[in-house]
């Protein structure tokens, strides 16, 4: 089955945003870096919003395939009972990545509603932490 590869709110500014923190690398590259390397392993849909009901639904279009997800919920990774709610309610396998190491920043980055109800969570990484869910998703679908 396929993998969505689900970014949420001011990914799409990646490469201009905060660069120091969250890198130099655009969504795109990001996405054109993982097209290769799923090249002939699995097929990657790519979906990205800056609202919370998008993101939701494409949580449950996953779940109703039966597909995995790489999901960079951005801020909403902090607020959202909603995104939570849909993971647990569409039986989603979501591995949460984020580029920065959360922990390591301020106090509200420190708690996420969505943690308890992915499969697995990856930060820190840079946009490695998006190669290293993919492997992580592949390793477990074999
Ligand atoms: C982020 C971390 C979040 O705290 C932040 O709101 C983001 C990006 C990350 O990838 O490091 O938008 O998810």
């Amino acid at each position: 089955s396929r993998i969505f590869v689900v970014n949420g709110p001011n990914l799409n500014l990646l490469g201009q945003r905060e660069p120091g923190i969250y890198g130099a690398k655009t969504l795109a590259d990001i996405a054109a870096d993982l097209v290769e390397r799923a090249a002939g392993r699995v097929e990657l849909e790519f979906r990205q919003s800056n609202h919370e009901g998008d993101l939701v639904g494409y949580i449950h279009e996953a779940g109703l395939e039966g597909a995995g997800v790489i999901l960079n919920a951005g801020a909403y990774t902090h607020t959202s009972i909603a995104l939570a709610d849909a993971i647990k309610a569409a039986h989603a396998r979501v591995v949460e990545v984020h580029l920065s190491n959360v922990h390591a920043r301020e106090a509200f980055r420190h708690h996420s509603y969505l943690s308890p109800v992915c499969v697995g969570v990856i930060a820190g990484f840079g946009d490695r932490s998006y190669h290293l869910a993919l492997e992580a998703l592949l390793e477990m679908q074999s």
